[in-house]
């Protein structure tokens, strides 16, 4: 019986909890250390045909079961439908706390008390501003420029504005640049917004919350007094709780891989937000909007759902790589969608949403895949409820994940073990060949 070393192996196995594994290309039994459900993916390297050979390895190109880190962040469970952050439900937090609480929790793993919560609210309003050389560099660019992208230049802009950010293994410098960067984003969405519709810029206003900040800094013309309501304040704090982190998904990943390399947060968040800006990721907000825009009539619905059971078009905000339930996070949006809208009056894209929904989940193709509406599904109805247009939602998006990114990232940091992250491939490309010179091509 032969025992692979274990590499990096952080939680101990009790005798039974071992997985033992018969080789058959050679006839040897291994047994392999389980902790935590899981097996270290090192620990295959052992198993081998003979000395020469490399080892094995685990192949999953989507990472959809690899675990890649130990985290207190965040917990889901797909299977039901629950997504807490620290133990708290994520239905509980979007009910009763403002963004800046849950922000407190997300980064300390626990609520704060009053005193905490206003020293904390305070520190993030201090640090609201936009520094001007990414105002002038957003002056620069096209207004045309899709906001994400001009949101991303920002955040990779504020590297140089702030290079001792470069110093990630200290935990202080770690902290402030933390809270700068949760402070900062939406300021950065904010002017970018009055960037492209032609408004001028704008302070913060002491007195007011995160949320309605970030509102008054988009809606309120220049020169006049900050004037949101309040049903939108709490939609968009709602909505920022909501998504403020939701554990190892792409975007989480993005910051992860990029920070391992031990680059400033500016460089990590900035990958964050490229990988959110992505349709199957957080740009599916905009794309459900599209959609809804596209079916013209309810009528439309059941061969728009047929069109995209023949693969031609794609159900945008349905579907989750871990939720083969009702994404919980999409019940509280669908409520939320409901209220904001009906204030209006009747809407028929909430109608032909809500269509589409009923329709699919009673649908075979969509039940047998275990295909349900996830966080995308009825946020931009709500954004677009409040005057936004979709391609500002993915933006919005990213100024609730910040915090969840970050605290990610500073786990990671944190972590003596962490190594750079480098994956591996089967290389299926040519074997080794002679040199051919440009004359004999
Ligand atoms: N519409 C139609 N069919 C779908 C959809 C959808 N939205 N999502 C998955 N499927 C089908 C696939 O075609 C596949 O069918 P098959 O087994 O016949 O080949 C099956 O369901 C499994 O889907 P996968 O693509 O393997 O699922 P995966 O876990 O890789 O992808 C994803 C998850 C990317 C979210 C996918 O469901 C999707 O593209 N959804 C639409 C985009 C979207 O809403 N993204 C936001 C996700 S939430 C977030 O990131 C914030």
């Amino acid at each position: 019986m032969e025992e692979p070393s274990a590499d990096s192996a952080t939680g101990t196995a009790s005798e039974q909890d071992i997985l033992a594994v018969t080789d058959r290309r050679t006839g040897q039994q291994y047994e392999l250390p389980i902790t935590d459900d899981t097996i270290q993916a090192m620990d295959l390297r052992g198993i081998k045909v003979n000395e020469g050979d490399f080892g094995m390895m685990p192949f999953d190109p989507g990472l959809s079961n690899t675990a890649v880190c130990r985290s207190s962040v965040c917990f889901i469970d797909g299977e039901q439908g629950i997504l807490e952050y620290s133990g708290y439900r994520i239905e509980e937090l979007a009910e009763h706390c403002s963004y800046m609480e849950v922000c407190y929790l997300v980064l300390n793993r626990e609520l704060p008390n009053a005193e905490q919560l206003a020293e904390f609210e305070a520190e993030v309003r201090a640090d609201m501003v936009m520094p001007e050389s990414v105002m002038r560099l957003q002056n620069a660019m096209d207004p045309d420029l899709h906001p994400m992208s001009m949101l991303q230049t920002s955040l990779a802009a504020l590297a140089g504005e702030y290079p001792e950010a470069a110093e990630v293994l200290e935990p202080e410098v770690r902290r402030q640049h933390t809270m700068r960067l949760i402070a900062m984003t939406p300021v950065i969405a904010a002017l970018g917004f009055r960037f492209r519709t032609g408004a001028g810029p704008i302070d913060i206003r002491p007195e007011l919350s995160y949320s309605e900040n970030f509102l008054h800094m988009m809606l309120t013309p220049t020169g006049e007094e900050p004037n949101v309501a309040p049903a939108m304040v709490k939609a968009m704090d709602a909505l920022l709780v909501l998504h403020a982190d939701h554990e190892q998904n792409c975007s989480t990943n993005a910051v992860r891989a990029v920070g391992s390399s031990q680059v400033n947060p500016y460089s990590a968040v900035t990958a964050g937000a490229a990988a959110l800006h992505g349709p199957l990721h957080g740009g599916a907000n905009q794309k459900v909007l599209e959609m809804l825009e596209s079916i013209e009539d309810l009528a439309d619905v059941p061969a728009f759902l047929e069109s995209c059971q023949s693969g031609d078009k794609r159900l945008m905000g349905f579907g989750h790589r871990v939720y083969k339930n009702y994404d919980p996070r999409a019940k509280v949006i669908g409520k939320l969608a409901g209220d904001v809208v009906d204030v209006a009056g009747p809407n028929r894209m909430l109608e032909i949403a809500q269509a589409l929904e009923k329709t699919a989940i009673e649908d075979d193709y969509f039940t047998k895949r275990k295909l349900f509406p996830n966080v995308d599904f009825y946020s931009g109805m709500i954004y677009s409820a409040m005057g936004f247009c979709p391609r500002s939602f993915t933006v919005f998006f990213a100024v609730g994940r910040m915090v969840g990114w970050l605290a990610h990232w500073e786990e990671m940091m944190a972590d003596v073990n962490n190594r750079i992250v480098r994956p591996r491939q089967i290389y299926t490309g040519y074997p080794r060949r002679d040199f051919v010179p440009m004359d004999q091509r």
